[in-house]
């Protein structure tokens, strides 16, 4: 079982990440860092409490994050996830645990100030991990692992031609990170990402399989579909944040290659992931860049996961229905 600690910005695809991380038998999941991202900070804390209560597991410490990105203004993708950050759900939240005295930021300098066999999976802007490493320059050489959801090598962006929402909000903290984080960064960019799209037929068969959990799954991606629809006329809905969870398991599921890379943080260009795949700058890798993804081992993962159901019926059934 490999530990690591989540920092996201609930967020639809990062409470679906949550859940698939949680409940995977593969994961320990020792704590969940929440950043203004998605949704303002505060909403996000909530949400992440919300996968929690759902997954029975109020026992996960939740730390409150940055509020805004280092230098830039702060701009959510609400029109995406929902004022609520939850697709306008209106999934409440019950219990009443506390979020964790401590900030993510000095929850996360603190935790790696020694070598652990502990890894970050980082599903949203790059402000808590930026933060951190400003405290604590070992934090990189002291965590086993260093997986991103952000950024773009050939794929257009999402929030503009060129950049992806994450390293877009906050660009600078992206940048510090992959020039000084010290370890290699594992991105999960949308090249792959956006081959990951949940339709309408595999949200049906989720239906079909688990009733339940087809119907949380209605209310939570209603919004994101609409938005799908409107925007890029999708049937359906990409789900990035719940790839770098199948990633951080099974990193066989992606295929990619090493490369200098940095960010972009000024002009037309702001948050463009820049990857020297041909070495022109001379620098050593510290970026594994995704390029493939075998979907249908995604969908089976996941599926598995998230309707508690065999592994075999879901790839035998993925496979009959041609779905994935
Ligand atoms: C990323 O931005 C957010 O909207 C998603 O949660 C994901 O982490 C995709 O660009
Ligand atoms: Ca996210």
């Amino acid at each position: 079982m490999q530990q690591v600690i989540i920092d996201c910005d609930p967020g639809i695809d990062d409470a679906l990440a949550l859940e698939f991380a949680i409940k995977s038998k593969e994961l320990d999941v020792l704590a969940i860092t929440v950043v203004a991202g998605n949704a303002p900070v505060d909403i996000g804390v909530e949400n992440a409490f919300k996968v929690l209560e759902r997954c029975d597991r109020l026992d996960i410490p939740v730390y409150r994050g940055a509020e805004a990105p280092l230098k830039r203004s702060y701009v959510s993708a609400q029109d995406t996830h929902g004022m609520d950050g939850f697709g306008e759900s209106e999934i409440i939240r019950r219990s009443t645990v506390h979020v964790q005295e401590e900030t993510a930021e000095a929850f996360l300098a603190n935790f790696f100030a020694k070598k652990r066999e502990v890894g970050i999976l980082a599903l949203g802007p790059l402000t808590n991990i930026a933060l951190a490493l400003k405290s604590n320059q070992k934090l990189g050489q002291n965590m086993q692992r260093f997986v991103t959801m952000g950024g773009t090598y050939k794929s257009h962006g999402n929030c503009s031609p060129v950049a992806e929402y994450n390293y877009w909000c906050d660009p600078d903290a992206a940048k510090v990170v992959y020039e000084t984080l010290d370890t290699l960064v594992e991105m999960v960019g949308l090249d792959v990402t956006r081959e990951i799209v949940f339709s309408p037929n595999i949200l049906e068969y989720c239906h079909r399989i688990s009733p339940d959990t087809g119907d949380y799954l209605r209310k939570l991606t209603r919004f994101y579909f609409d938005f799908h629809w409107q925007y890029e006329h999708l049937l359906g809905c990409v789900i990035n944040d719940p790839l770098a969870v199948a990633y951080y398991i099974s990193p066989e599921i992606c295929s990619g290659f090493e490369s200098y890379t940095t960010v972009e943080t000024t002009g037309m260009s702001i948050g463009q992931t820049l990857v020297d795949r041909y070495n022109f700058w001379q620098k050593e890798p510290n970026a594994k860049i995704l390029e493939t993804v075998n979907t249908k081992e995604f969908f089976t993962q996941f599926l598995t996961v998230l309707l508690d159901a065999p592994e075999a019926t879901i790839a035998s059934d993925l496979n009959l229905l041609k779905l994935g």
